[in-house]
Formats: C-alpha cells, structure tokens, sequence
C-alpha cells in the first residue's frame, strides 16, 4: 500500500504504518516543518525503516505530492487538518493523490477542534468525493473513516 500522512510531526503514526505496509509499500509523509522531517528521517534511521518512509517537506497547501497523483491507498490525517489554511484545497489535492476506493482516516482533538468545525470539515471532504463509511471511537478525538468515491 502507499500511504499519505500529512502533518505526521515527529512521527508518532509514521513508524507503525511503515511497519504495516511492510517493506513493499510506502510512506510519504509530508510536513511544513523542517525539524519534523529531520527528526522523522532520524527516527525512521534508527528504526531502519528509512526505505519505506520518504519525509517531505511542504508548503501549507500541501504541494509536492504531484507526483504520487492517483496512487495513495490511504491517508492518515491526524490532528492535521484544523492546522491547513484551507480544508477544501487539501481535500482537492487528497483526492488528486488517491486511487478510486481509497480511504482517509480524519481525525481531529476534541479539545481544539468543535463539533461544528469538524462538520465543516467533513463536508469539505464530501465536496471533494469522500463520503463516510465508518465513524471509529478515537479517545479524546472526532474521528471519520471516509472513502474516495468512484464518481469524483
Ligand atoms: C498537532 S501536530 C500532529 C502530529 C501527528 N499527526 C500526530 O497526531 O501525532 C500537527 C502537525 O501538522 C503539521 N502541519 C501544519 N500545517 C501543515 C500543512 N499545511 N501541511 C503539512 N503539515 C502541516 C505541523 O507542522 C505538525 O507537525
């Protein structure tokens, strides 16, 4: 599989995906912070994980995913999204990254992120073709299993 983590920060989430999609998939995280990507590209070395996780850096609209265009399985954005300046734009250029049937694991803190603003950005993400498929119990989190759907 190949996964796309935007904001992964340090890298919490991004060891236990490499793991998971195991040494013939990937991992391309991507984050507006140079030090979170040295640190990820650190701890991926020491982990030895180096090979499956390719550490990015980008601008706040997420650019520089242009080249994986139609080939992600699935996104990981964690407490990500109330951070982006425009959800709409990052759902467009989600959509543009994913195969037809991929998923996105949205999640956002309950302590910074109301109930209505995860709304917006749920519908942000039907805008651009995800609909819902699962609302997983995260603690502490608003959390959605959405998928890509075939007609966008
Ligand atoms: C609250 S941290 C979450 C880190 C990680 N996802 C987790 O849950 O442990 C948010 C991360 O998103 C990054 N970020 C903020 N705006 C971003 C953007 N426009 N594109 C990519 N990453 C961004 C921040 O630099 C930070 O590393």
């Amino acid at each position: 599989m190949t996964v796309l983590e935007p904001g992964p920060g340090m890298g919490f989430f991004t060891l236990e995906l490499a793991r998971l999609v195991g040494t013939s998939g990937r991992v391309v995280a991507v984050d507006i912070q140079p030090k979170a990507i040295e640190r990820l590209k650190r701890r991926a070395a020491e982990a030895r994980l180096l090979h499956v996780i390719d550490a990015r850096l980008t601008s706040p609209d997420l650019t520089g995913v242009d080249d994986l265009r139609g080939s992600v399985d699935f996104t990981l954005a964690f407490a990500v999204v109330h951070e982006l300046p425009d959800a709409r734009r990052f759902f467009a250029e989600v959509a543009a990254a994913s195969k037809p049937g991929a998923s996105i694991l949205l999640a956002e803190p309950k302590g910074h992120v109301k109930t209505s603003e995860f709304d917006s950005e749920l519908q942000a993400a039907a805008d651009k073709g995800f609909k819902i498929v699962d609302r997983p119990s995260i603690r502490r989190a608003h959390a959605a299993l959405l998928r890509k759907t075939l007609s966008n």
